[in-house]
């Protein structure tokens, strides 16, 4: 694939797969940035139902490289048709936190209509897809967030929204809750159990930390996967308009060191995206 754009996950260079092969060797210079927007350059024996400069977007698996370059190399089944009505750059920013929001809630949770659903973090980048998931799929959707995204969550669908700067959620909901996706971790994680129910669940996005090695028992952690299928269920969404795509802010090359480290604030909703064009422009001038 010519990249066009590729959205970033600025943690995942502390990730396992970053840093270890599937083999559990050690793994150096892993390309980062998993999720990509852009055009076929040319296809494997085989492929079927793509061609050359077919707009395409996607994740690749974590083992695989990602799309920090000018070209990546996918498989058929990681990728599906770009949006028609998204651009490169919001495109991008789609598979990783769309595809999350999807398997937490309806893989893992096996969340079902009516059952009552507290996303922790429902504006992030995870958390705004689980949030417009859920209410499409008839859920009630409690959703935290911080005091400027207040209004930003009930746009998105959730029919109660908690502002977490001003109030802990567990000391104002029942425990009455059918399912919790954590997108925090931490003691925020620890706090879910309090407004469980009886029949209740707790998915969460965070997979590192002392608090997921305690919880293990009734917390279900994972790792998003690639999945074409689930991708062209969220692409018919985002063409019929009734799933939204939100991006930051494009980023040039000179800016990604900084956005790796974690040094960029975000400014908006939605993931920071790099703009690969600029790449190949880059790589231009210097003479290749
Ligand atoms: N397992 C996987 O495959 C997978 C995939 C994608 C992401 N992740 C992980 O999932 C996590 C979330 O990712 P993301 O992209 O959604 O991140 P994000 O865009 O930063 O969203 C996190 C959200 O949580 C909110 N938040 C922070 N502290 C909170 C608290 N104490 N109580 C309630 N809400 C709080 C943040 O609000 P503010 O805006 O106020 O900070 C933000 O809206 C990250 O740890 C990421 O690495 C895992």
């Amino acid at each position: 694939v010519r990249v066009c754009a590729a959205g970033l996950t600025p943690g995942e260079f502390s990730w396992y797969p970053s840093n270890h092969d599937r083999n559990g060797r050690q793994r150096k210079w892993a390309v980062p940035a998993h999720e990509f927007a852009g055009e076929i350059a040319v296809c494997g024996s085989g492929v079927l139902g793509y061609g050359a400069n077919d707009k395409v977007f996607g994740m690749n698996d974590w083992y695989q490289e990602g799309a920090l370059a000018e070209y990546c190399l996918t498989r058929p089944e990681w990728i599906a048709p770009k949006p028609t009505n998204l651009s490169h750059f919001e495109a991008a920013c789609v598979p990783i936190g769309a595809l999350t929001a999807w398997q937490g809630l309806f893989e893992h949770a096996k969340l079902r209509s009516n059952e009552r659903l507290l996303v922790v973090g429902g504006t992030g980048g995870v958390g705004a897809y689980a949030v417009q998931l859920a209410r499409a799929a008839g859920a009630h959707v409690i959703s935290t967030a911080p005091t400027d995204c207040l209004r930003f969550a009930r746009e998105l669908g959730a029919h109660q929204v908690i502002d977490y700067k001003v109030v802990r959620f567990d000391t104002i909901l029942l425990q009455d809750i059918d399912v919790v996706l954590d997108t925090v971790g931490g003691a925020v994680l620890e706090r879910c159990r309090n407004v469980l129910g009886p029949r209740g669940r707790i998915v969460s996005t965070v997979t590192t930390g002392k608090e997921i090695e305690r919880s293990r028992q009734d917390v279900t952690s994972f790792v998003v996967q690639p999945d074409r299928d689930q991708l062209l269920e969220i692409t018919s969404r985002l063409n019929n308009g009734s799933l939204r795509a939100f991006v930051d802010r494009v980023l040039p090359l000179s800016e990604l060191s900084s956005a790796f480290e974690g040094k960029l604030k975000k400014r908006r909703r939605g993931k920071l995206v790099a703009d690969i064009q600029s790449l190949g422009a880059f790589a231009a001038s210097a003479g290749r």
